[in-house]
């Protein structure tokens, strides 16, 4: 079967890794990738909110099956186009419909529907412009400190978490009247403050069954000691050394169980993967966020760990035959560090020569901002490679990617060395 990925970040070219890897390929179409997805089949460069585009595509090469990695499309409703496309209708979509996508496309949505399904999540109120006294008073409630979340896609900048009531109160008028996340702040939502510690997990699901993939922890900050400004990810590690197996069982029962119950309770189907931010509070697990899709750099290290034909899964989602299936894990821990562009999350220079991929041994290269000048790799992102190892332990591991880091450079580059230092 003739495959199409959607995206062009490390979660992407971690996809493309696994599906090359499957008797069950013929080819693979990535839009529009990276320097590393090319190596793995065919870039097109197109971009995955460019609907019409994605359907030339699909129709031209004779793709059976689209896996969207980003958000952005799924919200933008990509699913659905394909459903009411009577040329594209029969062509499985890996990712959920717009309607669904709200599970991380609002957060207001993401918090009725886990009140809706006793979901254990931090307890909250929503506000618009309308009511934003009312969301003064109810910051007057709460001990800080207070998070505020913008309820729209704010490319993970949409939280933030103060200790002062009134600089609470200050960012609360700044997100509504202001729009400072533009219409995604247009409704705020006020929630509880969790103190704990993070972890992500991962299922494939057609709405009716679904499999585990493995946990996760990333981390996001930029500085070592989580600290600094959010990135979109500078590292992660599976599986997650607390989660043991007593904390899984709770997190299977108490939230992905009544998710995709719950999913199939209120009519809304859903083929694709579900992303549980879980914080653990004590020994129990809250849900922090709902996610459409697979995490990035989280894929970079749940998909590796995966023995099982990972393509043989995905055509089963979209054929609505999980139940068939299961799903086996390597017993190795895997780690994953990027290495990012000077600057970034700020602003950073793109086009630099990344040398001594060559050079690295025992560990997998995945691309994120890469692409070709001249027969050179270059630069093309703040995120610019994940360096993935195995290990007996995640300790092991990383140290495989550290070594391996030693080998690789580029102008002004920059890693966390610290990766799993809180475990
Ligand atoms: P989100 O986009 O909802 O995942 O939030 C981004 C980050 O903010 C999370 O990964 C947490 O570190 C933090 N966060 C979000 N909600 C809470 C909460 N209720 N309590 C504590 N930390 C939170
Ligand atoms: N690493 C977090 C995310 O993908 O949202």
């Amino acid at each position: 079967m003739n495959v199409l990925i959607l995206g062009s970040g490390g979660r992407e070219h971690a996809m493309a890794w696994k599906i090359a890897q499957s008797d069950l390929l013929t080819q693979l179409f990535i839009a529009p990738g990276n320097e590393g997805t090319d190596q793995l089949g065919v870039n097109i460069k197109i971009q995955p909110t460019d609907f019409e585009s994605v359907k030339e595509l699909v129709l031209d090469h004779e793709i059976e099956l689209v896996v969207v990695g980003p958000e952005d499309p799924l919200v933008k409703g990509i699913h659905d186009f394909f459903l009411n496309d009577s040329e594209l209708k029969n062509v499985a979509v890996i990712g959920p419909q717009k309607y669904a996508a709200q599970l991380e496309g609002s957060k207001e949505f993401a918090k009725e529907f886990m009140v809706r399904h006793t979901i254990p999540t931090a307890a909250y109120k929503s506000f618009t412009k309308n009511n934003l006294e009312e969301g003064f008073q109810f910051l007057q409630t709460l001990n800080p400190p207070y998070v505020l979340k913008a309820d729209g896609l704010a490319q993970g900048k949409g939280v933030l978490i103060l200790n002062d009531l009134q600089e609470a109160k200050d960012e609360l008028k700044e997100m509504l009247a202001n729009e400072k996340f533009g219409t995604a702040s247009s409704k705020v939502v006020i929630e509880e403050f969790l103190d704990g510690i993070e972890l992500s997990c991962f299922v494939l699901t057609d709405g009716k069954s679904y499999v585990n993939f493995p946990n996760a922890k990333d981390y996001k900050r930029i500085g070592e000691g989580d600290k600094g400004l959010n990135t979109g990810g500078m590292g992660a590690v599976s599986p997650v050394p607390f989660a043991d197996e007593v904390f899984m069982d709770k997190i299977e029962k108490q939230v992905i169980k009544p998710t995709v119950e719950g999913l199939q309770k209120d009519n809304i189907p859903y083929k694709g993967f579900i992303f549980f931010g879980i914080i653990k509070v004590g020994d129990e697990p809250k849900v922090i966020e709902y996610n459409c899709r697979m995490g990035d750099p989280e894929s970079e290290v749940v998909i590796p760990r995966i023995k099982s034909d990972f393509l043989e899964l995905l055509i089963a989602a979209g054929e609505s035959e999980l139940h068939t299936k299961t799903i086996e894990f390597v017993p190795e821990s895997a780690c994953a560090v990027m290495l990012v562009s000077g600057g970034y999350p700020e602003s950073y220079e793109k086009g630099k020569v990344i040398y001594g991929l060559d050079k690295v041994e025992g560990s997998i290269v995945f691309h994120a901002g890469t692409t070709n000048k001249n027969n050179e790799v270059v630069t093309n992102g703040g995120r610019v490679l994940a360096i993935t190892s195995y290990g007996t332990d995640f300790k092991q591991a990383l140290k495989k990617s550290y070594q391996n880091i030693e080998k690789i450079s580029f102008e002004k580059m920059n890693f966390r060395k610290d990766i799993g230092f809180d475990l």
